[in-house]
């Protein structure tokens, strides 16, 4: 976790912070009753998701099948979402893998974890794919594999499997799948009609995977609602809920790892520190990490500044012979988005990594300029900005 300084624009300015000791209370209004019926097991919201798995489990039953994906950022709720929809799954075989990133290198692993309660199965299809099939899972000596035979060999065993009762197929972290393996299921899904079979697949936005280009049905997920916010950290105090469901644009995952540190967010003045979960910072950084000196230099200076204001970013660029032209790969990378006169952080998360991330050298820089590139009407900003620098 990082701790970073910056976030002006997060909090209104009548806005304060509360401990996170602080029960609600009058005063401290909260829109959704927190009731004791709720515990961290439970989902909170995803009506719609919901609902769209809901549809899918139910056409798999009547013998048509559905292939759904669920896209989003690391700890949006993408595997709470799967959980979710293997608890619906009751009379149905579920096949579940998922990618682990440090087996995308072996061949047909994850096939081999998805398809294995199917295996004895094998008998009933096509003897030259039976054979394919067991090659390529190394449970017999053979030539290699061949790719199309594996693929069609997935598609009747997923099709046998499913005789005797409907098929959920689930697949987590389908962008850590092996190639092999993502090639073989992406060939079976595709070509899945009157089978009772549903295939829900999770997958983190922006990393390459299976689904690139494969036109499957795509639910994307965003952040949870403020309420849903307030009941997923209950025990924070409505108004330290609110600030945190801003700073985390709803990201479950951040909203439970950054919640114990309420006390802190609640005695830090506009502007706090804001904490990124690795996993979260790592996703943004890696797209920043592609990205040139230049454009990054132009990315940290957006990040500290708590203004998207490019006229005053301009003038801190210039301070530090900076050229914020190159904010337009940033942009292309999925990190800002260039309207005319302002730039902003396609995600406050975003933000918070690459701040936290630069040097603090660079951080120092940043606020040094960004304080003399304020107008004079602004000195309280000023002071604060100084105030904060690292
Ligand atoms: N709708 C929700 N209601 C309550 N808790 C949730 C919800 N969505 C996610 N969570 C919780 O947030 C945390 C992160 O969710 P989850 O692990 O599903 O994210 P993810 O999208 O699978 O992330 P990753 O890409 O890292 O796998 C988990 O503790 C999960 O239980
Ligand atoms: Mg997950």
């Amino acid at each position: 976790m990082t701790r970073l300084a910056s976030g002006g624009h997060l909090v209104s300015s009548g806005g304060h912070l509360v401990s996170s000791g602080d029960p609600p209370g009058p005063g401290r209004p909260c829109s959704v009753p927190v009731t004791a019926a709720y515990n961290h097991a439970m989902l909170l919201g995803r009506a719609h998701e919901r609902q769209e798995i809901g549809l899918a489990l139910a056409r798999a039953r009547s013998g048509t099948s559905a292939t759904l994906a669920l896209a989003g950022e690391p700890g949006i709720g993408k595997t709470a979402l799967l959980d979710h929809a293997a608890g619906q799954a009751a009379g149905m075989r579920l096949l579940q893998a998922r990618g682990i990133e440090s087996e995308a290198q072996i061949p047909f692993a994850s096939l081999l974890e998805l398809i294995r309660p199917a295996l004895p199965m094998l008998g009933k299809i096509p003897a030259p794919q039976a054979a394919a099939m067991e090659s390529a899972l190394a449970l017999r000596p053979g030539p290699g594999h061949e790719r199309f035979a594996v693929g069609a060999a997935t598609l009747s065993l997923l099709a046998a499997y499913a005789e005797d009762a409907p098929v959920a197929v689930m697949i987590d972290d389908a962008h850590w799948l092996d190639e092999s393996s993502a090639q073989a299921l992406l060939f079976a899904f595709r070509r899945l009609v009157a089978d009772p079979i549903a295939v829900l697949i999770a997958v983190r936005e922006g990393e390459p995977s299976l689904l690139d280009g494969a036109d499957l049905p795509t639910l994307r997920l965003g952040g949870l609602t403020s309420d849903e916010a307030i009941l997923l950290v209950r025990g924070l105090a409505p108004e330290a809920a609110s600030w945190l469901h801003a700073a985390t644009a709803g990201n479950p995952l951040a909203l439970l790892e950054l919640a114990p540190d309420a006390d802190n967010l609640a005695l830090a003045p506009e502007g706090a520190p804001v904490l990124v979960p690795a996993t979260i910072a790592g996703a943004f950084l890696r797209r920043a990490g592609t990205l040139s000196d230049s454009t990054r230099q132009a990315l940290v200076l957006a990040a500290t500044s708590d203004s998207s204001d490019l006229t005053t970013l301009g003038r801190a660029a210039a301070h530090l012979g900076v050229d914020l032209s190159a904010l337009a790969s940033a942009e292309a990378a999925g990190l800002v988005t260039l309207d005319p006169g302002r730039v902003e952080f396609r995600h406050p998360l975003a933000r918070s990594a690459i701040y936290a991330d630069a040097p603090a050298g660079q951080r120092r820089a940043a606020h040094r300029a960004l304080a003399a590139a304020l107008p004079d009407r602004d000195v309280d900003r000023r002071a604060r900005s100084e105030e904060h620098n690292v």
